[in-house]
């Protein structure tokens, strides 16, 4: 009884909290423009904090190119940077990615490969990758440079979690700032058939979601947590389409109203239209997220869905109401999903290029 009444409190807490959204939004817009002016001198660009995380995944090391390519972290950092500056969509996409990559087949850059004639049905193909899927882009010029600067040293199973690092540091104004263990070896294996099999649909519901990341080694707290990365980006039509005709009853209608709106009735490949994930703050990576859950305005079953148990609900509002609190959660679930089925010199590589095994 106690514990649902303060439930009830901090729901009320959470929507008086949303007067200062707007706020919010402007800061973020003076933070990025004060990002990193194009063409101006970078040595200004943020470093992660130095505090010393618990040991990571066998193998994998913090500072692991820190002799073998010191630079690679900051080049990395500087190619993000330049993209988001000309479209932070791409941040979004590169923060799925390092999602949809760990997923399936462990967090070895399998996302990135090109279909071959050996190989024509890659992960890139699969229905939650294609053609949804962006920023791959950004990692190819990250891994030009690095190839350039050190050959052969710099796996792109690495630049896929450096690259969403970086984009969450920047989306977030810096706020989202972590140290990442590094020393994953690429895969030589992508299935589209696995995609559908790991990666969970948007119309899961709490036992599915749940099952899924415990298939991963995450837990109840890491779905809530990075759950929260529904706060950027942007969704096709087709994502959502099946709750916008007859809006289900955890969903707003305004909302439903809106989305009717933005999106075509007869949806099909080629007409399919995006909208934004947050309509409060679409760019910002902020914990804009758990307000809109409260208030039944986001697009996804799987995001209304967490707030069909008690104990999820009561995360949702922690993290709605608590300053501060998701940003850190959720710089420790990333480094947490990044350390997922890591592969060794045994069954894996550092491709030369991250569309082609070597
Ligand atoms: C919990 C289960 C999840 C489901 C069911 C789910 C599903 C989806 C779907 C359907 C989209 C829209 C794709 C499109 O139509 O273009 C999307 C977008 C996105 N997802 Fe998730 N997702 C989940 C978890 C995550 C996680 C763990 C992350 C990262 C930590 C993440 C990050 C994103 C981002 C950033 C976007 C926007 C991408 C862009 O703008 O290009 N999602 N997600
Ligand atoms: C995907 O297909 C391959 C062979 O093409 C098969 O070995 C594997 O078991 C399939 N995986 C799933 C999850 O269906
Ligand atoms: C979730 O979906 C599964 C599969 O459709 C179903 O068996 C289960 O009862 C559902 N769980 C909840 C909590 O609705
Ligand atoms: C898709 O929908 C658009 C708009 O309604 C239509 O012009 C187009 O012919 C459709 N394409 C296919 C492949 O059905």
């Amino acid at each position: 009884m106690a514990s649902r009444l303060g439930v009830g409190v901090l729901i009320l807490a959470a929507l008086l909290g949303s007067a200062t959204a707007q706020a919010g939004y402007g800061e973020y817009t003076a933070a990025a423009q004060g990002m990193a002016p194009e063409g101006a001198p970078t040595s200004e660009t943020p470093v992660p904090p130095a505090q010393t995380p618990p040991p990571p995944a066998p193998g994998l090391r913090y500072g692991f190119y820190s002799r073998s390519c010191p630079p690679a972290e900051y080049f990395i950092r500087e190619v993000v940077a330049k993209a988001i500056r000309k479209n932070p969509g791409v941040g979004a996409g590169l923060i799925r990615m390092a999602f949809h990559d760990c997923f399936v087949q462990g967090c070895d850059a399998s996302v990135l490969l090109d279909a071959t004639p050996a190989n024509p049905r890659p992960e890139k193909l699969g229905p939650p990758n294609f053609p949804s899927l962006r920023g791959f882009e950004v990692i190819d010029a990250a891994k030009a440079l690095l190839e350039n600067f050190c050959p052969g040293v710099v796996s792109c199973a690495d630049v896929v979690q450096f690259a969403a690092r970086d984009a969450a540091f920047f989306l977030s104004g810096y706020k989202v700032s972590y140290r990442l263990p590094a020393g994953r070896f690429d895969g030589r294996v992508s299935l589209e058939n696995e995609t559908l099999a790991f990666l969970p649909p948007p119309s899961f519901n709490l036992t599915e979601l749940l099952d899924s990341f415990r298939a991963k080694g995450l837990d109840v707290d890491d779905l809530v947590v990075l759950s929260g990365a529904h706060t950027i980006g942007r969704a096709h039509c087709s994502s959502f389409s099946d709750r916008i005709s007859t809006p289900p009853s955890n969903m707003d209608p305004g909302l439903a109203t809106v989305l009717r709106g933005q999106c075509p009735a007869n949806l099909n490949f080629t007409n399919d239209p995006t909208v934004v994930q947050d309509i409060v703050t679409p760019n910002r990576l902020d914990n804009q997220y758990y307000k809109n859950v409260l208030r039944r305005k986001v697009l996804f079953n799987s995001d209304a869905a967490l707030l069909t148990s008690r104990q999820t609900a009561s995360k949702v509002v922690e993290n709605a109401v608590i300053r501060g609190r998701w940003e850190r959660k959720f710089a420790r679930a990333m480094v947490k999903m990044s350390l997922i089925e890591i592969k060794n010199a045994g069954n894996g590589e550092i491709r030369k290029n991250c569309r082609v095994v070597n």
